[in-house]
């Protein structure tokens, strides 16, 4: 009572683009009586009809967004059906604070402080028991959602964070193993069972890394491969763990500030080809993503230059100047982003599109640039960036005061080539995302090529 669930439960279905239930609510509108009134009858007749919807809620195939009343776990039916069809969250709640916001309402059992703090107490263990994650606040419900926990010093935890206790193999870059190679194996324990090395860099989305993984891992099924590394590392270790046995749960452990915001998060794993990148790999969602944002600290500036382009793209979809705030507080907005839009749509069938903001433009000018030259990912995207903005009619000025983009030196024809080739192009016209408004994502928008063209053009020296 009072921890915020009807308020925060609502805000986060929206976010998930799920239906929202308040269990209250709902058996208002099925007895067609206030909860005083039923608690006038007797709170027997309450807890009755409360059962009776929270099973049909509970049941249901669509997944909702449930707010359960404070009281609802006392019944055990509610609460096998909860653990059986549920991903639960407490919310963390100062019993002070929580009195502060009920006191003086109309709910029956929060008429008097003592008996509101007794029923606290009773009830806590309950909750405990019940809860999958707790959590504070929107963003910490999303997270807990996605399976994601975000915290300084979160590495030393990394054998409690990994979840079960079968054997774990960490999966690190050679680079990142040197800086926290002995820090993530102390942290894993006796769970512990050796650390494979993969190169640094884009060099490890390759078939030969994969093949060589595949082989010398030595985990059984319900063993966890743990990867410790930027983008490219989480890339090949979720996709060898998706395949490797049939597929073995994983954890992501993002060490970079693209990894921290965008690569570790959402469950789309991957290798290159010859013949482009991520043409192989699969949606493999880790069992748990551990974020630390002072793993940062060792960063160089010119990775975290890559990483503040996805910054600024997630603040622009969020419709918030996210890259304004502090360092971990924008890791954790820019997390829970991500983590809400994939949840929403795990196999990026619709909304996860919105991702692609400025990146079809920037996977052009990449393509044309020929990859691994001094145009980076992130130099690319914040040029894509522009080029949105633009074409939707926004102000840039975040975009140049935030990013500094330098115009591509590449080829304009070829260029314009490989954004008609884009996998989002249908019948040589390419489908962009662009915004109506910050915060106001659309998606798969067509303009007349010549439009397109000019505003590409417009980013090549
Ligand atoms: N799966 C997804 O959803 C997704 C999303 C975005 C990008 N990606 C992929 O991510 C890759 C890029 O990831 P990235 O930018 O993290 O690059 P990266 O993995 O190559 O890491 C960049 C460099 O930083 C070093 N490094 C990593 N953490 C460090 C730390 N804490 N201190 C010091 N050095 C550190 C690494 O050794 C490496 O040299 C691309 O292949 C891209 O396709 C995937």
């Amino acid at each position: 009572m009072g921890a915020g669930k009807t308020t925060l439960g609502e805000r986060v279905a929206a976010r998930l683009g799920r239906p929202f239930v308040d269990l209250d609510a709902e058996v208002e509108r099925r007895t067609g009586r206030t909860i005083p009134e039923l608690f006038a009858v007797g709170e027997q007749v309450f807890r009755a009809a409360e059962q009776e919807a929270a099973l049909e809620v509970l049941g249901r195939r669509e997944p909702v967004v449930l707010a359960l009343g404070g009281g609802a776990v006392l019944t055990p039916e509610i609460r096998r059906a909860v653990e059986a069809h549920a991903f639960t969250v407490v919310l963390d709640v100062d019993v002070a604070e929580a009195w502060r916001r009920v006191e003086g309402s109309d709910r029956p059992l929060a008429r008097d402080r003592g008996r509101f703090e007794a029923l606290y107490a009773e009830r806590e263990p309950l909750y405990e028991a019940i809860a999958d994650a707790a959590a504070r606040d929107e963003e910490g419900i999303l997270l807990a959602a996605a399976g994601i926990h975000v915290g300084v010093g979160a590495l030393e935890l990394l054998g409690m964070l990994v979840p079960g206790d079968g054997d774990a193999e960490l999966v690190m870059d050679a680079r990142v193993a040197g800086i926290y190679g002995m820090e993530a194996q102390l942290a894993l324990g006796a769970r512990g069972r050796g650390t494979h090395e993969v190169p640094p860099g884009e060099e490890a989305k390759s078939v030969g890394v994969a093949e060589r993984l595949w082989r010398a891992l030595r985990l059984e099924r319900r063993g966890t491969l743990v990867a410790v590394g930027g983008g490219c590392t989480t890339d090949v270790a979720g996709f060898v763990a998706a395949t490797y046995l049939r597929g073995i749960p994983w954890v992501s452990v993002p060490t970079t500030l693209v990894g921290q915001v965008d690569a570790g998060i959402g469950g789309k794993t991957g290798i290159d080809l010859p013949e482009g990148k991520n043409l192989v790999g699969a949606f493999h969602w880790p069992v748990r993503t551990v974020i630390d944002p002072a793993l940062l600290a060792t960063l160089p500036e010119a990775q975290v230059a890559e990483g503040m382009a996805e910054v600024v793209k997630t603040g622009l979809l969020a419709g918030s100047p996210l890259w304004e705030l502090p360092r971990h507080d924008l890791v954790r907005a820019c997390a829970a982003f991500k983590a809400a839009v994939c949840l929403q749509d795990p196999h990026d069938r619709g909304p996860r599109n919105q991702l692609n903001l400025g990146h079809t433009f920037a996977h052009a000018l990449e393509a044309a640039a020929g990859y691994g030259g001094e145009l980076t990912h992130g130099r690319a995207v914040a040029l894509g960036l522009l080029a949105a903005l633009r074409l939707s009619g926004l102000d840039t000025r975040v975009v140049e005061e935030v990013l500094r983009p330098q115009k591509a030196r590449v080829d304009r024809d070829r260029a314009w080539a490989a954004l008609t080739r884009d996998k989002k192009v249908e019948g040589g016209v390419p489908k962009l995302v662009l915004l109506e408004a910050p915060g106001r994502p659309r998606i798969g928008v067509e303009l007349p090529a010549a439009d397109v063209r000019a505003a590409l053009d417009s980013l090549i020296a």
